[in-house]
């Protein structure tokens, strides 16, 4: 089987302007504001993509840049302030910090009403709960994408690889939500091609360029590769080995262009969801 290619950057590209449509029919709108600490050069393109995104749709956003020696304290302050100021309604922290910065305790300083990127524990909790709650954007955008390639997640086996707090965990949540049988592999699973290749529906999220070998994919199976990462030449590949995979799987994301377009749209739609929220009370 030749894979047909799940396109990111077109499905992206659909809720952003569904999330144009929305902006301009609120009596209000909606606010963000990205905090970035620090130099890290990764996260200045990020934050840069994030604010323009929402600016595009019609977000008021804004990006406060602190300088690396700035404090825990100094920096809960601002996050506080935020918390408090109305006129926001969500406020993403962009990750690694610095590591004098506790993430942890700056992600809980956040109000979950206003934890776009919902990694808040209240925000985790909810979502393992089956409770209404921001939920994290980048497994966020996976569900759109397996939508948009017509899965049937219900009753489907699925494997999620990896088993982050920002993607494996919560990941397998929305699955689990959506009636899907789940196993999360991760880097102590005695035998992870094993394990993939039981699966109709393959989420790899491990940041490990081409781990996942063509014949991990089973005949016919929806392949989506989380994985971003950096070649030495500053392109990005995947955690898949796509040319050999592609040829068994029934449809797979590319990398660029898969799922990376969908975290930004679903931080966008977060966002309008918190607006929405907070003003209903
Ligand atoms: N760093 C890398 N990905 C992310 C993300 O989704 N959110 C935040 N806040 N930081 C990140």
């Amino acid at each position: 089987m030749t894979a047909s290619i799940i396109d990111g950057k077109a499905v992206a590209a659909a809720l952003r302007a569904r999330i144009a449509g929305q902006v301009q029919t609120l009596p209000f709108t909606p606010g963000l504001r990205v905090v970035r600490v620090g130099e890290d050069p990764a996260s200045g393109v990020y934050v840069r993509n994030k604010d323009r995104a929402a600016q595009q749709v019609g977000i008021d956003s804004a990006t406060l840049h602190l300088p690396e020696e700035t404090t825990e304290a100094d920096l809960l302050a601002l996050v506080r302030r935020l918390n408090d100021d109305p006129a926001v309604d969500g406020i993403l922290v962009q990750l690694p910090l610095p590591a004098h910065i506790r993430a942890q305790t700056v992600l809980e300083t956040i109000d979950p009403a206003k934890d776009v990127d919902g990694f808040h524990a209240v925000n985790a909790g909810r979502l393992a709960t089956g409770q209404k709650g921001l939920v994290p954007c980048t497994p966020k955008g996976v569900m759109h994408l397996l939508a948009a390639a017509g899965a049937t997640i219900a009753g489907a086996r699925t494997v999620v690889l990896g088993r982050s707090n920002i993607v494996g965990k919560p990941m397998a949540a929305l699955l689990l939500a959506a009636d899907a049988t789940v196993t999360i592999a991760h880097s102590r699973t005695r035998d992870l091609a094993a394990e993939c290749r039981r699966a109709e529906i393959l989420v790899a999220a491990v940041g490990r360029p081409g781990i996942v070998k063509g014949d991990w994919v089973s005949d016919g199976a929806i392949v989506i590769d989380v994985g971003i990462n950096r070649l030495p030449n500053g392109g990005i590949t995947g955690d898949v080995d796509f040319a050999p995979a592609s040829e068994r799987a029934g449809a797979i994301t590319p990398v660029p262009g898969g799922v990376g377009p969908m975290t930004i749209a679903c931080l966008l739609e977060n966002t309008v969801e918190a607006a929405i929220a907070r003003r209903q009370g």
